[in-house]
């Protein structure tokens, strides 16, 4: 089994990551030693501080050991991926990547004779969104009914909580004036819309008015950011989303938590004073990563 998306994934199996997570949590010593011997090649394309961070912790807590490979740094950046990761899956238990396309994630899950987990791509980011469920479970005490807001660009984040929210019975609207077309995946927005869980719209202020969770995310992707190439593009962004800033005017008559997973970009798709408010979760949902990281090595080792 992989971790490419939640496709492969029933409802009742993202269920019991979810809920795993909450119970490693709570009881880390119990999962002490159960992944002893065991070996997790972390691959990155891009930068990350939560996937790496939080996946190489996992692995330490759970008795294993992880590597964390720099693609630039090895052979994968000349070589056919097939073959690298033919062999590399002779060598490690578990693989996870961040990579820049969701075809070469998909390469590398059909070349691997073991479980490859998305460390975040073009088109999805399951592991994030595993830690955004578990963040609502613990706060509402349920996902059923739950009402989340997206508020931002329509990206991979948003993907991966659009699939996993329609799965667990979150209702889930999202504000995106803007769509990333890397990210576009109508089998996935289909999907969802069959749920009648998922409601895309514009009207930024009725959606947030009865929404019980507020998430949004980076309106340039990562690496982007500070690519003087990409300043005009950045700019024409900036300029179209700040309507859609969460702030403290937005969110008024608002009582909603405030998510977002990170790296922020205080002053852009949020506003300082919201990410400090005592109805931010942002810091309880990044510590997430790590319990999730630690449900999702688990159910791929095949220890639940
Ligand atoms: N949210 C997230 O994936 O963080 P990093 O980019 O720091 O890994």
């Amino acid at each position: 089994m992989h971790l490419i998306n939640f496709k492969e994934l029933s409802s009742q199996q993202l269920m019991e990551i979810i809920d795993k997570a909450i119970e490693a949590k709570f009881n880390p010593e119990k999962y002490r030693t159960v992944l002893n011997g065991k070996s997790l090649a972390m691959i990155f394309q891009k930068t990350s501080t939560r996937t790496r961070v939080s996946f190489e912790v996992a692995m330490t807590q759970l008795g294993g050991h992880a590597l964390f490979i720099d693609w630039r740094t090895t052979n994968l950046a000349l070589a056919d991926i097939h073959d690298e990761i033919r062999y590399l899956s002779r060598n490690v238990d578990c693989i996870m990547a961040r990579l820049m396309k969701n075809a070469d994630l998909q390469a590398m899950a059909k070349a691997s004779r073991v479980p490859v987990i998305n460390g975040c791509d073009e088109k999805y980011h399951p592991s994030q969104a595993v830690a955004d469920l578990m963040t609502m479970k613990e706060k509402k005490g349920t996902l059923k009914g739950v009402k989340l807001v997206y508020i931002g660009a329509h990206n991979n984040v948003c993907n991966s909580l659009i699939e996993g929210c329609t799965k667990t019975g979150v209702k889930i609207t999202t504000v995106t004036p803007i769509f990333n077309e890397p990210s576009r995946d109508e089998e996935l927005l289909e999907n969802a819309r069959k749920t009648g869980l998922y409601e895309p719209t514009l009207n930024v202020k009725k959606a947030v008015k009865d929404a019980e969770f507020v998430y949004t995310d980076t309106w340039i992707d990562m690496e982007f950011f500070q690519d003087p190439k990409y300043a005009e593009e950045k700019e024409k962004r900036v300029k179209l989303m700040m309507p859609y800033q969460i702030n403290k005017e937005l969110m008024k008559r608002s009582n909603a938590y405030i998510m977002h997973d990170m790296p922020i970009h205080r002053g852009y798709e949020i506003s300082s004073d919201i990410i400090e408010s005592s109805k931010s979760v942002i810091y309880e949902q990044s510590e997430n990563r790590l319990y999730s990281a630690k449900a999702i090595l688990l159910k791929l080792l095949q220890k639940y």
